[in-house]
């Protein structure tokens, strides 16, 4: 059985918050709640311990369990001490006799991809020895004293080391209980304890944060992924020749119609279930119910309206679309540009559309009616 421990119990003196640094908020979620996400994404099963400051302790339960889920029984939040060291004494208590690889992580650094503990776990698995992930330091180093340089240190054999550290859990409870000094990280105590010590690569993401600038940083990292979505949305009419043609929100005359509790717009209606998909805000059947008689008969720019109100609320803003037609008619071509630059002008966006015909195939190669798949990008406004 595999134990992690999350040390989460410092003050955050360089970061110079309001709140202990593990509490501290990155792109609106507490570092702790990051770091745990990294833990609980790990491929082996494990018994976590949280370690926090005794003024956080129900804040991190509540943390914890979020971040388990479903796992939650396998996770316990203890008491830190004064020193990061302590802190992982106190979590090394609380570990199941099971437990036989610990891992030994910074909730600082809340950003550590789940593959890093699966490749710490599988080193020491493998070695019988402590494992630590590290990088090859790319800056030159120099040794100084004052404001003198004494000499150029060759950097080809140095690292820098991150967590998680991962030990055999017997050898890293005896060197903590023979500890007579201080270290500066879990390695070099188990060393000192006449431990070998191994390395597997790190991970850039497994950046610890220290000061506002790393905050600053990964705020940056994370915003890469999270101020961008996308969704996707279909929606399917059949012909209903006693109909007028109404597809992206413009009249087709002399065209076989759709039926549809509205206009039958099924473009339309594919955009918005895009839209509405990529904000993470249900479909246009659980918005704009059949029986609200705002939309009996309601042309496409209406549902685009309503769905551009919930996305732009929401915080979002529409950075493209892109919009396809399976059906054997209307043929677009003549229209295309024309369609492209009403539907752009309507959602105030680049909306792009194609067309295709099924070769024959099913509902629409039979021409029974229309397909039409839209998807949707969506930025934070
Ligand atoms: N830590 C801990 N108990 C302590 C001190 C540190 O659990 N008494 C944890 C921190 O919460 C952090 C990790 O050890 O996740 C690495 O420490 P560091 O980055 O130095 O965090 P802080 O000690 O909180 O920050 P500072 O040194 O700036 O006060
Ligand atoms: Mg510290």
């Amino acid at each position: 059985m595999i134990g992690i421990i999350v040390v989460a119990a410092g003050s955050g003196t360089r970061l110079g918050a309001e709140q202990p640094k593990a509490f501290v908020e990155v792109r609106g979620v507490p570092m702790l709640e990051r770091a745990l996400a990294g833990v609980f994404g790990s491929v082996e099963p494990a018994q976590v311990v949280v370690v926090a400051p005794a003024s956080h302790v129900v804040a991190a339960r509540a943390i914890a369990a979020r971040a388990a889920g479903a796992a939650s029984g396998a996770v316990s939040v203890v008491v830190g001490g004064a020193t990061r060291q302590d802190s992982v004494a106190n979590g090394l208590a609380a570990l199941d006799p099971s437990v036989d690889v610990v891992l030994v992580h910074d909730a600082a650094r809340a950003l550590t991809p789940s593959v890093l503990f699966d490749r710490v776990v599988r080193a020491v698995v493998a070695s019988g020895a402590g494992v630590i992930p590290s990088l090859p330091v790319s800056d030159t180093i120099k040794r100084v004293a004052e404001n003198t340089v004494l000499e150029t240190v060759d950097r080809s054999s140095l690292v820098h080391v991150q967590t998680p550290q991962g030990f055999p859990r017997a050898q890293l409870v005896e060197a903590y209980a023979s500890a007579a000094q201080e270290f500066t990280d879990d390695a070099a105590l188990f060393a000192a304890a006449g431990h070998p010590v191994e390395i597997v690569e790190g991970e850039a993401r497994a950046f610890k944060i220290t000061t506002p600038w790393d905050l600053a940083r990964a705020e940056n990292v994370l915003g890469i992924t999270t101020s961008m979505r996308t969704g996707v949305g279909i929606d399917v009419h059949a012909y209903d020749a006693a109909e007028p043609l109404w597809l992206g929100g413009l009249y087709w005359p002399d065209e076989v119609g759709l039926a549809g509790h509205s206009d039958g717009d099924a473009m339309c209606h594919a955009i918005c279930d895009a839209l509405l998909s990529a904000a993470g805000l249900g479909d246009i059947g659980g918005r704009f119910g059949t029986d609200d008689p705002r939309f009996a008969g309601a042309h496409g720019d209406v549902f685009i309206g309503e769905t551009l109100a919930l996305v732009s609320g929401a915080g979002w803003a529409v950075g493209n679309i892109s919009v396809q037609l399976v059906a054997k008619h209307p043929r677009l071509g003549a229209r295309r540009t024309e369609l492209e630059s009403h539907l752009s002008a309507l959602v105030g966006a680049p909306v792009s559309v194609s067309a295709t015909t099924s070769d024959g195939l099913g509902f629409t190669g039979r021409a029974e009616g229309v397909a039409v798949v839209a998807t949707a990008l969506i930025t934070r406004a």
